[in-house]
């Protein structure tokens, strides 16, 4: 069938139904499927299948030890058994279509893609500059002087932290607040270029205002890069994010689109969580 324009209509209908696509906005950035996982004999994730759109802040919810952070260890191979001896992952997980697993798959281009942004705020005991510089400079991005300059002022600017350290760049990280740290560690995060920020608990150390200026920046990020965030704090989990995915005992309960998790839960145990009768 041919549309007025020319287009085959058949052909676009079968990519459409073909393309396993959030929209077409917001396409699948990391696809997991049916992910199994052990530390020793100590089964951490049972079959879990679940995808991730590009440029969406997803949020990963669920009581204490269900699972959270291992996932979020398996998407950029922090848990393999080089790194956390004794772990062992079925299933597939695909970045951007490309299995990371697979044989010829390369660990270290693929951590490369992922920003990482811990529960406490951890910034290197540098100044602020090379705390920026770092990823940066290892990764050969950066030319001189100038261009690092560059580099580091654009992402202080964008985790809105530039005038409040334009002047004391030379100060060490750790002698900001804790709520400037984790937004040092989020530039330092972008500065190496990634495609997925991970961030696990980013504002448990944060206080209420620090934490509001966290989420007003996760929110901002999101129009670049594909977030995943883990928290505790269900409002923060309303506030931030798109989808959610929520967890028990190491599996996937539900998930969906953060207004249908939080106002229509189909699953009786996202039901108590979100309403915070346990967890
Ligand atoms: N390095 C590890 N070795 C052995 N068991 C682990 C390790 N890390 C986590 N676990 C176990 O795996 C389960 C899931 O932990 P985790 O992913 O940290 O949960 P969450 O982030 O949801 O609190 C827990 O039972 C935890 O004790
Ligand atoms: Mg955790």
């Amino acid at each position: 069938m041919q549309t007025a324009t020319g287009h085959d209509l058949v052909d676009f209908q079968v990519h459409l139904s073909d393309a396993p696509s959030h929209n077409i906005d917001h396409p699948v950035k990391i696809d997991v499927d049916n992910v199994d996982f052990w530390y020793g004999r100590k089964q951490a994730l049972k079959d879990v299948s679940l995808q991730i759109f590009e440029r969406e802040v997803t949020a990963f919810i669920g009581p204490s030890g269900c699972g959270k952070t291992t996932l979020l260890r398996c998407l950029n191979r922090s848990n393999d058994p080089d790194i956390v001896p004794g772990t062992r992952l079925t299933g597939t997980i695909s970045l951007d279509g490309e299995d990371i697993y697979a044989p010829d798959a390369d660990p270290t281009a693929l951590r490369r893609r992922f920003g990482w942004v811990a529960q406490k705020p951890n910034p290197f005991p540098w100044s602020v500059y090379a705390n920026v510089a770092y990823g940066p400079r290892i990764h050969g991005m950066v030319y001189g002087r100038e261009q690092t300059d560059e580099i580091v002022e654009t992402c202080l600017h964008r985790v809105g932290l530039w005038d409040e350290v334009k002047d004391r760049l030379k100060t060490p990280g750790t002698d900001l607040s804790g709520g400037q740290q984790q937004r040092l560690c989020v530039a330092r995060a972008i500065a190496a270029d990634p495609e997925v920020i991970l961030m696990d608990e980013p504002a448990s150390a944060l206080d209420p205002l620090a934490t509001a200026r966290l989420e007003q920046l996760i929110d901002e990020l999101r129009t670049h890069y594909t977030i995943i965030i883990i928290t505790h704090n269900m409002q923060q989990a309303a506030r931030v994010s798109q989808r959610v995915a929520v967890f028990h005992l190491g599996s996937l309960v539900e998930e969906g689109d953060a207004e249908h998790i939080f106002v229509n839960p189909q699953h009786e145990l996202t039901q108590a969580y979100v309403t915070g009768r346990f967890g």
